[in-house]
């Protein structure tokens, strides 16, 4: 595999599965955009990693859930390395919150940040990538909830299952400008999102037993579908998602 003068942007780049994938994507040999919103020392540190790598990262503070951040974005983008060939839509909150006891904020603030932010992430820079004229890559990070209800978690499970039908629209519109626009559906992944569940001895016994597999993705695992589906080899992968769950999704409905 080589990504040797690609570049790419990975929104919620510097923490859990954005950062795997920063450096998944870097070892391949791509230059990077690391977008973040929060704690600009870990994004930082991760751009001397990815130089470590023999690559150039630059951070770039932009709120994915507004469309003039997102527009910034791809301009740094492409002011620092002249194009755009990977686009990674990864940022993403959950609330934990029912169906009855979701607030409007709460149901607002996620479907910005998940969707919202995709869809305007996927417009601009498939608008990049077709002036550019050689296609590109759009890859949205979306769950096993794209499709599978967590009975708590109501707004998070709209959100992504927002995204697989953006990703399968998206991917048929633009196919023939050679973008392909494709998902990706972890199960549950050792991050800083599930840390409440993390925490919890109880819920993790219960949730591993759950598992096929039998544990929680490390972000890296996750990181290297994403570098596949940007490589040449996932020529013809487009319009749809690959789950990467650890056989979840077949074993525990509704857990
Ligand atoms: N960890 C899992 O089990 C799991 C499973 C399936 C899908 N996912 C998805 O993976 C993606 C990454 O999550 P993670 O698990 O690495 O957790 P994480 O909390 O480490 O990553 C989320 C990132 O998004 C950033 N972010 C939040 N709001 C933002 C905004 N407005 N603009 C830009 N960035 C913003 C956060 O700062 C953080 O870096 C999310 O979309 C999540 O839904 C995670």
């Amino acid at each position: 595999m080589s990504l040797h003068g690609k570049v790419a942007i990975v929104t919620g780049g510097n923490s859990g599965i954005g950062k795997a994938v920063v450096l998944a994507l870097a070892a391949q040999g791509a230059n990077i955009v690391i977008d973040y919103v929060a704690n600009p020392a870990a994004t930082d540190a991760l751009e001397q990693q990815v130089a470590g790598l023999g690559d150039r990262a630059i951070g770039v503070e932009a709120d994915v859930s507004k469309v003039a951040d997102l527009q910034r974005l791809i301009s740094a983008t492409v002011e620092a390395f002249g194009r755009l060939d990977i686009m990674v839509n990864n940022a993403g909150i959950e609330t934990r919150t029912s169906v009855l006891d979701t607030t409007e904020a709460q149901y607002e603030r996620v479907m910005e940040i998940n969707l919202k932010s995709a869809f305007f992430g996927t417009q601009l820079a498939a608008k990049q990538m077709i002036a550019q004229g050689s296609g590109g890559r759009i890859i949205n990070m979306s769950s096993v909830h794209e499709d599978w209800p967590m009975p708590g978690n109501t707004a998070y499970c709209l959100s992504k299952g927002g995204m697989r039908m953006l990703t399968r629209t998206a991917g048929v519109e633009l196919g023939p400008h050679g973008v392909h626009v494709v998902g990706v559906g972890p199960g549950a992944v050792a991050t800083p999102i599930n840390t409440s569940t993390m925490d919890d001895p109880q819920k993790m016994k219960v949730l591993d037993a759950a598992i096929p597999l039998g544990r929680m993705a490390t972000p890296e695992e996750i990181g290297a579908v994403v570098a596949f589906l940007a490589d040449e080899g996932a020529t013809y992968l487009t319009a749809t998602t690959i789950f990467a769950d650890g056989g979840i999704m077949h074993s525990s409905p509704g857990l």
